[in-house]
């Protein structure tokens, strides 16, 4: 605590720097700065509370002083134990006005290179306000946010949280212990800040799927927007972010050429086609493996072979997982892989790289190159590289998505939030998407930016097609 702000992030004095990354980030994020100009004088956000999980980067520091400008207090924790930009978060505590000895910005509970203990801790630490308050909206990316209220709600009512099993994934025993210290705490803690909370607003594609399973169970303890679901994210974010941050990691980690060599990507959703373009675009021969045929196709159309990881594993120079699905690259699959070949993932979990089952490897070797990057060696002599220990590496060895694309997103979000929070008794306990008109508002603002000029139908044109000459002009089932 500093000048009663709260805060652990690694380096306070790393705020300057962060103050200048955020400054050049702002005027690439047109999204945000038009928001907070539309809001300049309403603050439709005031007496909101938002705990925020979403990786502690520059373009969320941008976000996090956009909910601050329209009225919000705000505490933040990342969502990934990797992705933190230490300036990022130092600038966010210290804020726009303060200075390191008296900061006056945000509470940040972030730093780079977390364990998995100290990530729950931040990520309890963002969930718990002070003076008795509780977070009356949350901002999540993954959910894991999401996931440590619902569980400690359901253990609560229980009256008990459940034993850790022998062969349970590491992260599930801390977050048992996590919320086993928290309970003896105080036994009604998560089920008073449950009752507060009015909604969340999810980022990503995996954080989306956990809500629609405690929808359809009927055990969601608050409404719902999917984020990401809206067309100027994950068509955009999603797609256009990876095709630029992917490699980015690729290089930071490992400076190997790409170019010439053979890349297989898991997964042709939005991420997989941004991730397949990213490595084409180095001159990479893509091959692309699926599980659906309509994606799979999409592949094919697009000029890669799609096949089984098995049978191209011999050729395969760079390996990358963008399924959201587990045990994609099994430790079977590691030891098959050429000598020094690159596995990385780009999912938004861990468990689509079998990490457990290569630490258990017989005889197998790690040896560390430098943070994130990772050479293991088996028995045998031959080895493959692993980035960011198997979790997403565009923000364990690079920077994530660049500004502009992460202003559509976080328009979004900004968007949503105000949503919630202002209209929380119009939702139901489920999950809902934004309006397709603010999702084309959205992307006019960033076209706009761009300098594209966007031809404006004229009243027969728009009648004949049967839209408004505002907008909309998809129907909601249109795919894009
Ligand atoms: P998506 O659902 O559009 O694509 C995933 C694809 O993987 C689907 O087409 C699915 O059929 C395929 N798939 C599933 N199991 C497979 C298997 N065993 N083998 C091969 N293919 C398989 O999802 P999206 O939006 O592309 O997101 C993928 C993951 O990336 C999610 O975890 C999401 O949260 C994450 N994400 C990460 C970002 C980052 O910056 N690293 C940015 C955005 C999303």
């Amino acid at each position: 605590v500093r000048n009663g702000i709260e805060f652990a992030v690694a380096d306070l004095s790393l705020a300057e720097f962060g103050r200048k990354e955020i400054r050049l980030a702002e005027h690439e994020m047109p999204g945000l700065m038009a928001l907070r100009r539309e809001y300049s004088e309403v603050y439709p956000l005031r007496g909101a509370r938002i705990s925020g999980s979403l990786h502690m980067t520059v373009q969320t520091a941008v976000l996090i002083e956009t909910l601050v400008a329209l009225g919000a207090e705000v505490r933040w924790a990342s969502c990934n134990i990797f992705s933190t930009q230490d300036h990022a978060a130092a600038a966010v505590v210290v804020g726009p006005h303060g200075t390191v000895d008296e900061p006056a910005g945000v509470p940040v509970f972030a730093w780079k290179g977390e364990t998995l203990p100290e990530y729950w801790w931040a990520t309890e630490k963002m969930l718990t306000w002070p003076e008795g308050q509780a977070p009356n909206m949350i901002l999540d990316d993954g959910g894991d946010a999401t996931l440590l209220v619902h569980k400690g709600v359901a253990y609560e009512q229980a009256g008990v949280v459940p034993a850790a099993h022998d062969d349970d994934p590491e992260e599930w025993k801390v977050i048992l212990e996590t919320l086993r210290a928290s309970l003896a705490e105080d036994a009604t803690r998560w089920t008073k800040i449950a009752e507060q909370i009015r909604g969340v607003t999810e980022e990503t594609t995996t954080g989306v799927h956990r809500l629609y399973q405690l929808a359809a169970a009927g055990e969601l303890l608050f409404p719902a927007i999917n984020v990401n679901d809206s067309v100027t994210k994950s068509k955009f974010d999603n797609r256009y972010g990876i095709r630029h941050s992917l490699i980015d990691g690729i290089n930071r980690g490992t400076d190997v050429l790409i170019g010439g060599k053979v890349a297989v990507v898991c997964g042709y959703g939005d991420v997989g086609k941004g991730a397949a373009e990213s490595l084409r675009g180095q001159g990479a021969r893509v091959i692309i493996t699926e599980i659906d045929p309509i994606c799979g196709l999409q592949a094919a159309m697009d000029g890669y072979q799609v096949a089984r990881l098995e049978d191209v594993l011999g050729q395969a120079d760079i390996v990358i997982t963008t399924t959201g699905n587990k045990d994609v690259v099994t430790v079977e699959h590691m030891a098959q892989m050429k000598h020094q070949a690159i596995l990385g993932n780009i999912g938004h979990f861990d468990n689509e790289l079998d990490m457990a089952g290569l630490a258990r490897y017989p005889g197998v070797r790690r040896i560390n190159i430098k943070p994130q990057v990772d050479e293991w060696v088996f028995p045998d002599g031959h080895s493959i590289i692993v980035l960011s220990e198997g979790r997403l590496l565009n923000l364990g060895n690079a920077t994530g998505h660049p500004s502009f694309v992460m202003s559509c997103s976080f328009a979004n979000q900004v968007i949503a939030q105000i949503e919630l929070f202002t209209k929380h008794k119009e939702y139901d306990r489920e999950v809902f998407r934004l309006p397709k008109k603010l999702d084309e508002k959205v992307a006019r603002i960033h076209l706009e930016a761009l300098g594209g000029e966007l031809t404006k139908l004229t009243k027969e044109q728009a009648e004949y097609i049967d839209v408004d000459v505002e907008g909309p002009y998809k129907p909601d089932h249109y795919r894009y």
